[in-house]
């Protein structure tokens, strides 16, 4: 598959405009150091608007120039959970790279999708919050700006896709398990993490060009590209209901500028019973025959959809 590579050159412009980093170095220096190939706490990366935790995990065997995994939890769960769960670190081990997993701070540690700050490029949200703590990776670990990805398992899908939406020119790709279209669980009143039923339903439906327009109005004026895409959705998913996955093919469809209908459909792939439909070399939808919620992480598929497993 073929990367987004444009504008990623403006990672570090922009992390200077912000004021809130030293230059960007190879060396990786400081005490958060000292102990690597375990989940490490970062308590000052910088402006935390709502005081999200920041985790991260250095392999022992870590690259020169890593690339950078942001894993997201879900509702519920937490960064050690994340960490203990999926294989991301196991992967990090073979493969040098280092992986990030934000915490949640909010009631019931769901991430914020509803606001308007969090919907909205440096918003003050916690979609800010977690930019700002891979800001300080690229600053203090001298993290590849062009392999950086971001994962997410169901609330943290959701916030995945908020993340590819605001910041389109950070991310190369991203894989989403379980969550809904960037938007789709805004709050009328502008609340913080609500929850928003109708969309977890799955009962905001919008054309191609609706939710577009969605993803557009989060960084107003971007007229670059977007992440490479690949959405895992479970037929049998009564948290966010699967109709969700067709909205979100809608939307990463449109941004690429594919046709929301298959081009290929790769049945029993990468599983049993899942099928893999394909849009264009950047847009993958994967139906998960009889899987509930979330669809289990399957980290081969991620690190080749990355780029990152040869
Ligand atoms: C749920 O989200 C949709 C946008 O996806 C919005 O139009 C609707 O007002 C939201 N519902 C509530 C109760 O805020
Ligand atoms: C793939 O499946 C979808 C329905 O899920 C269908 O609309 C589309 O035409 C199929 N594409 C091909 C190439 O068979």
């Amino acid at each position: 598959m073929k990367f987004l590579v444009n504008a990623l050159h403006t990672v570090l412009g922009m992390a200077t405009l912000c004021g809130a980093l030293p230059g960007v170095s190879k060396e990786r220096t400081g005490p958060a150091l000292e102990k690597r190939a375990n989940l490490q706490h970062i308590s000052d990366f910088g402006s935390n608007p709502t005081g999200a935790k920041m985790w991260i995990y250095v392999p022992d065997s870590v690259s020169d120039n890593p690339p950078l995994v942001v894993a997201i939890h879900g509702c519920q769960k937490s960064a050690n959970y994340y960490y203990a769960n999926t294989p991301y670190s196991s992967l990090a081990d073979q493969y040098g790279f280092i992986v990030l997993y934000p915490g949640s701070p909010n009631t019931g540690a769901c991430w914020d999708a509803s606001s308007q700050a969090t919907l909205t490029r440096n918003g003050g949200g916690d979609s800010t919050s977690i930019i700002n703590m891979l800001y300080y990776l690229l600053g203090n670990y001298g993290v590849d700006s062009t392999k950086i990805f971001v994962t997410g398992s169901s609330s943290g899908g959701i916030m995945a896709q908020t993340l590819s939406a605001t910041y389109p020119d950070i991310f190369s790709a991203a894989t989403v398990y379980s969550g809904v279209a960037a938007t789709c669980f805004e709050s009328a009143a502008g609340a913080v993490n609500a929850w928003n039923a109708t969309c977890a339903q799955g009962n905001i439906r919008g054309t191609v060009a609706y939710w577009m327009n969605a993803a557009h109005d989060m960084y107003p004026g971007w007229t670059g590209g977007y992440p490479a895409m690949r959405l895992y959705h479970g037929s049998s998913d009564t948290t966010l209901h699967p109709p969700n996955l067709y909205e979100e093919i809608k939307q990463w469809t449109g941004l690429w500028g594919y046709s929301a209908i298959a081009q290929e459909n790769q049945t029993d792939t990468p599983l049993p019973g899942y099928t893999t439909h394909v849009y264009g070399d950047n847009v993958q939808g994967v139906w998960a025959q009889g899987v509930g919620h979330p669809v289990p992480v399957n980290g081969d598929q991620d690190m080749e959809w990355f780029g990152l497993g040869s």
